[in-house]
């Protein structure tokens, strides 16, 4: 029998190949893992980037695709190897691009699709992949699909969103509340009904209970995948499902920073069948080789548990926000949190800060030593096992800008919640590139105001500093990046009972790193010995230290400024 060489053969040989060659390449393409059975994602360094915020190049005072594209040098020399672009798709920005009126295309305001492929094909070249916001749980209103579905109540696409019957005139479905203030739901007055918004009413919720909307949007995710995407951060996962008899939430006591009754979101959010949408998303990631983010808020470490899936199969690094949480700097909580983390089950994914929640140098700085606190929370989180998202001007230590009038608010919420919520602008700020006139960002005024500490907290600036937070996010960078302790060790804390001081290993055949952080403004003398955990020479090589750390010959001396991080590779010595 040779190859078949007649047409009829041939066409025959060609259908067996459509038919057969997809699912072939499903086989013989398993997801590149190394000998731990890492995939590329496990040992990457994320860093999200906030579209409107990192670099202007038309000059409309709003940050654009090239002028990503042109910061990608930097990114590169930084030790970045993913980007997460928060949406930059058609929207008409009432959320900033959280409200999506097509999700295949780029915003005007932001490029076109031929600068998004050139800005994947550059960072393809610097080894860089680039990861997409997927808003699932809501569209745009001025979306076509949303458009279409309040025309009548018989459209195509009413059954895509959540209408309902009010109780009686003026009164809502139910009691259910907007997590951006008063009620959600919001009346149609064309088709007398309420169409329901967990968000913005300018951000109604699709139907995930209805089966054209799941093969919509898992479309849309193949769509960018075979454009070169290599995954998706899913935007409020939570959300997706509500309970179908409408059933009210719980109210508990006081009010919220709307004025609304404190409310229990027992039937609007966390609903199980949230579970199986994330299995499916997966199964179409897992065709393309894509990764899965999921922007999970979850209260405890089974709930954030079950967002890996029961058999590995749901979102590959839900982000653990209860370690972004831990909003003092306590030796003993972020030990807790991260033990907690690291024996889930999953692949830990740690952040600091993002585009809702105010900048991590606020947040754990003390006003006299923002600096070192900076630095010691990149050494913490950059040297944990796991996968670090890195929000973009962290690494220079950017500031909250937050707006000081009403009138001055962009964010809606900061509207609508004012004087008790501001809003998020305040860390949503332009990038800082340079001491010059915007700091860099844009010639023309730019659309948030950059905070007075740009002159000296600037990418610039701080490349000609030694010890600049930049040059310390840099080593730490480079030292994660070549060290197989950092990248597959196993975590292993120290001195549990320490109130100030934090110390773990990272082991990982026979190399070991200490990492010892210095989490109180005291110092401190400390020791270590590590036979127990089978290391008896207790010699060590500093890889890096700062804010004034200094070993003695073997452990037995560490002495730690206020702040202090000492980091060590554990050299293996004789068996005593
Ligand atoms: C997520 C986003 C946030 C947005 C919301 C609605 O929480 O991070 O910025 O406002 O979803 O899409
Ligand atoms: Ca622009």
């Amino acid at each position: 029998m040779g190859w078949p060489r007649g047409r009829g053969d041939r066409l025959i040989l060609w259908l067996i190949c459509a038919v057969f060659a997809p699912a072939l390449l499903a086989f013989a393409a398993p997801q590149a893992v190394d000998s731990e059975g890492h995939q590329w994602w496990q040992h990457a360094v994320f860093y999200e980037i906030y579209p409107r915020s990192y670099a202007d190049t038309n000059e409309d005072g709003i940050g654009d695709l090239n002028g990503i594209t042109s910061k990608l040098d930097y990114l590169e020399q930084l030790g970045v190897d993913a980007i997460w672009i928060s949406p930059c798709f058609p929207s008409p920005q009432v959320d900033f691009g959280y409200d999506v009126s097509d999700y295949e295309n780029i915003d005007p305001m932001y490029g076109t699709l031929a600068d998004f492929d050139r800005l994947a094909a550059e960072a393809k070249k610097r080894n860089i992949r680039i990861i997409l916001d997927f808003v699932i749980n809501h569209t745009s209103d001025r979306h076509p699909w949303f458009i279409d579905s309040r025309s009548s109540r018989e459209a195509a696409h009413r059954n895509w969103y959540i209408y309902r019957d009010g109780k009686g005139p003026g009164q809502p479905p139910n009691n259910w509340q907007s997590t951006f203030g008063h009620s959600a739901w919001q009346f149609d007055p064309k088709t007398d009904q309420y169409y329901y918004h967990y968000f913005y009413m300018q951000q109604p919720d699709l139907n995930w209970r209805n089966a054209q909307v799941k093969s919509a949007m898992f479309d849309v995710s193949r769509w960018w995948y075979k454009r070169g995407v290599a995954g998706f951060r899913l935007d409020a996962v939570d959300t997706l499902f509500e309970d179908p008899a409408l059933r009210d939430n719980p109210i508990l006591p006081g009010t919220n920073k709307y004025g609304d009754p404190n409310m229990e979101d027992k039937y609007n959010k966390k609903l199980p069948e949230v579970h199986q949408v994330l299995r499916g998303l997966r199964q179409v990631a897992d065709e393309y080789q894509a990764v899965l983010i999921g922007e999970a808020y979850t209260e405890n470490i089974d709930e954030l548990r079950q967002y890996y899936g029961t058999h590995n199969n749901e979102l590959q690094m839900p982000m653990d926000f209860m370690f972004m949480k831990v909003d003092k700097l306590s030796a003993p909580e972020f030990r807790k949190q991260i033990a907690a983390v690291d024996t889930a089950g999953g692949w830990p994914v740690y952040v600091l800060g993002n585009h809702d929640n105010p900048r991590s140098y606020v947040r754990y700085g003390d006003g006299q030593h923002d600096e070192a606190i900076a630095k010691l929370m990149a050494a913490l989180y950059l040297t944990l096992r796991g996968t670090p998202i890195m929000y973009y001007g962290e690494e220079i230590g950017m500031t909250n800008n937050d707006p000081q009038r009403k009138e001055d608010v962009k964010d809606p919420i900061g509207i609508t919640g004012w004087p008790q919520e501001k809003g998020r602008d305040g860390e949503r700020t332009p990038m800082q590139w340079s001491s010059t006139i915007n700091a860099g960002f844009s010639r023309a005024r730019p659309w948030l105001p950059v905070p007075d500490s740009y002159k000296t907290h600037n990418v610039a600036t701080e490349l000609a500093q030694n010890d600049s937070v930049l040059q310390f996010y840099r080593k730490i960078l480079a030292l994660r990046h070549q060290n197989p302790a950092l990248l597959d060790g196993e975590y292993i804390p120290l001195k549990q009972d320490d109130p100030s001081i934090l110390s773990y290993l990272r082991k990982y055949k026979d190399q070991t790193v200490l990492v010892v952080l210095n989490m109180s403004s005291e110092p401190h003398k400390s020791s270590f010995d590590l036979r127990p955990q089978g290391l008896p020479s207790a010699k060590a090589k500093t890889l890096v230290t700062a804010n004034g750390a200094e070993a003695g010959p073997d452990l037995s001396h560490l002495s730690l400024e206020a702040f202090a991080i000492y980091i060590a590779e554990i050299l293996p010595g004789e068996v005593q």
